[in-house]
């Protein structure tokens, strides 16, 4: 098998693509054969060295995959050679074997292609429990989107709009906006270029939106919080303009409003059956075509350091998946 080993993370350039001995499952462990794995910003935080979970090098990066279960350990029972499976297993997915606990992996329903199922669970898993669970959104609120054109932010409209609420997207430029209304988003604001707030006040008649979804951080969060509707709900996703933002606890008291930390990853671990009961949930919506993953690019996996470049330098709209033959 070959793998992409980061032995110092201190970003992709230091990444090699290896050829290394294909490992056999242990007890309760699947062996994948990957077909395809997509990147989400933790990856790169994990080559940078930034993440909260600081693997111990040699490390495979590569948390979210699809493929074909190879072989089975002892144990494993639910799982069998030449099943379909996807898997959210943390690392070991930019390669084109890995080694997976069984409880981690999950059969692929008919008709997800490898690339839709690689690029699914922790998007569309995320974006669920922030907006359904978390934020108990309803049909007829108004959520507002930042960073709407990326991996959460796409799925962020599409899930909104499945659950009947009304999507202000806002993104960097023209051609991301253009991505979000054809994803159905309502309205769009490029914050590159115009005054959030100002456009918050026209597009919601001054009385905001009740959920704002957050992956961005930085220096958007306080003049968006600023803006947020009473009984608002502010869920914090993410932080991929690099800064955690801080606000005034007056804040949330003039308005009544929440900060609503989400934490994907922690919620399926304590929660598995909350877990499985929305992926099932969002597996019926993809099945009724309301959600489906936007994958711009779709490269060999040799091809990883272009996928980080494209990702870093904020040019993919959507997902960044690859594959292998
Ligand atoms: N809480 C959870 O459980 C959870 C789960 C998954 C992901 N996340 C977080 O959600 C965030 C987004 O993840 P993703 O996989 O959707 O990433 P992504 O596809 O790269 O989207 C991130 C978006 O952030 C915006 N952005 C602003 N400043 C940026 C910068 N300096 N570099 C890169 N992007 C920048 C970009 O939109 P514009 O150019 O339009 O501003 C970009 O589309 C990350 O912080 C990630 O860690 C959290």
């Amino acid at each position: 098998m070959h793998a992409w080993i980061c032995e110092d993370p201190v970003g992709p350039q230091a990444l090699t693509w290896k050829e290394v001995p294909t490992p056999s499952p242990g007890k309760g462990e699947v062996l994948v054969s990957i077909k395809a794995a997509s990147l989400n910003f933790p990856d790169l935080l994990i080559v940078q060295g930034k993440y909260q979970m600081k693997p111990q090098p040699p490390f495979v990066p590569g948390a979210e995959f699809a493929g074909v279960v190879e072989a089975v350990g002892e144990g494993v029972a639910s799982l069998k050679p030449g099943m379909a499976v996807a898997t959210f297993a943390g690392l070991g997915g930019f390669a084109t074997h890995a080694c997976v606990p069984q409880a981690v992996v999950m059969p692929v329903p008919p008709g997800f292609p490898f690339a839709d199922a690689a690029a699914f669970l922790c998007t569309y898993g995320t974006t669920y429990h922030a907006l359904i669970d978390r934020a108990s959104l309803k049909a007829g609120e108004t959520v507002l989107v930042l960073g709407a054109a990326g991996g959460v932010g796409t799925a962020a409209i599409q899930i909104a709009k499945a659950a009947g609420a009304t999507v202000i997207a806002a993104a960097s430029s023209d051609e991301k906006c253009a991505l979000c209304r054809q994803l159905g988003a309502d309205a769009t604001i490029n914050y590159s270029r115009s005054n959030i707030r100002d456009e918050i006040k026209t597009l919601t008649g001054g009385r905001g939106p009740d959920v704002v979804y957050d992956p961005v951080g930085g220096d958007l969060a306080e003049p968006v919080f600023r803006s947020i509707a009473w009984r608002g709900r502010y869920l914090v996703i993410g932080f991929a303009q690099g800064q955690i933002p801080a606000l005034p606890l007056n804040l949330p008291l003039l308005k009544g409003a929440s900060i609503v930390g989400v934490f994907w990853g922690e919620f399926a671990r304590r929660e598995p059956q909350h877990n499985a009961a929305a992926l099932a949930q969002l597996a019926t919506w993809y099945g009724e075509g309301k959600v489906k993953p936007v994958i711009e690019h779709q490269l060999p996996m040799q091809e990883l350091p272009r996928a980080f470049e494209l990702m870093a330098s904020r040019q993919v709209r959507g997902k960044v998946v690859l594959t292998n033959p």
